[in-house]
């Protein structure tokens, strides 16, 4: 199948590592120009290397709001007109209601919630004056059933499952798709240090902690990020040119809800 991605324009945010690395790598894959962002330069030129010349590194902390529009220019200047933004940065800090205090609120709120509605705002108006192109937002499956110990995450990212919807109500007759892809637990940096963390706050081996997690998904292992990679650059590419308002979950099978 071809995805008729060959020299689209991509914008993939917190390309660093993980989920939004093996992003870039699947959509470059495909023939797809990719700017990387994240806020480690270093990384970031380590993956435009895996990627090849077609990509480049763009720098950008998302919790900076003034530079989410220089670095939206640079990607222009430097690519062309954006076709698809994938939407991504690290997660909130983790911990329950009573855990949580007003600062720790605050710097949820920016990285999760106010770091979409920037870049989606900065986007927007060059696709709908194209009339054509799709936004991709990295979500959770915390969004169809909560995680109790990650008060952050359950709230912020329902709320940016709330903006996405109703963009995609407002854009769609303006040709633009709008979707979540929400990760179970895919096997990236950071879940290989949570697991570490989970084992040493237990007193027990880190491969006790990971069987016992996996034990709980249907297909009974982790994602690898190349999964969840291939299934954002097919939802980006014309080939899923019908799929929009949703939110498409990549967790092997591991929610319990008749509509995850
Ligand atoms: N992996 C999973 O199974 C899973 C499951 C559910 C939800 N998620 C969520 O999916 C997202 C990606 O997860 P991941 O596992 O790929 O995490 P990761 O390996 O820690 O990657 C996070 C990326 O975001 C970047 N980033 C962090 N803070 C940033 C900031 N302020 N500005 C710009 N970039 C920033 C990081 O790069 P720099 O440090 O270079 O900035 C890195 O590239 C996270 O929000 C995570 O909570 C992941």
């Amino acid at each position: 199948m071809d995805l008729q991605l060959r020299d689209k324009v991509a914008w993939v945010l917190g390309a660093s590592s993980g989920l939004g690395r093996a992003s870039a790598e699947s959509l470059g894959r495909e023939g797809a120009r990719v700017a990387v962002s994240a806020r480690r330069a270093g990384a970031l030129d380590e993956v435009v290397g895996a990627i090849g010349s077609s990509a480049v590194a763009v720098p950008l902390d998302v919790t900076d709001s003034a530079a989410i529009g220089t670095a939206a220019k640079e990607v222009v200047s430097r690519l062309g007109a954006i076709d698809i933004l994938i939407v991504n940065a690290g997660g909130p800090r983790p911990g329950g209601f009573e855990a949580t205090g007003a600062d720790e609120l605050a710097r949820g709120f920016d990285l999760t919630l106010a770091s979409a509605w920037h870049l989606a705002k900065q986007v927007v108006p060059a696709m709908k004056e194209r009339g054509r192109g799709c936004v991709i937002f990295i979500t959770s499956s915390s969004t169809k059933e909560v995680i109790p110990s990650l008060l952050l995450s359950n709230m912020m990212r329902a709320a940016v499952v709330g903006m996405a919807k109703t963009m995609s109500k407002e854009l769609g007759p303006k040709g633009i798709r709008v979707l979540c892809v929400a990760p179970g637990r895919i096997e990236t940096p950071r879940v290989v240090s949570l697991d570490e963390n989970a084992a040493e706050a237990s007193g027990r081996g880190i491969s006790e902690v990971r069987n016992e997690s996996e034990a709980r998904i249907p297909l009974g292992r982790y994602g690898q990020p190349r999964e969840f990679g291939d299934v954002v650059a097919f939802l980006a590419s014309e080939r899923a040119s019908y799929v929009s308002g949703i939110t498409v979950t990549v967790d092997g099978g591991a929610l319990n809800g008749i509509l995850s």
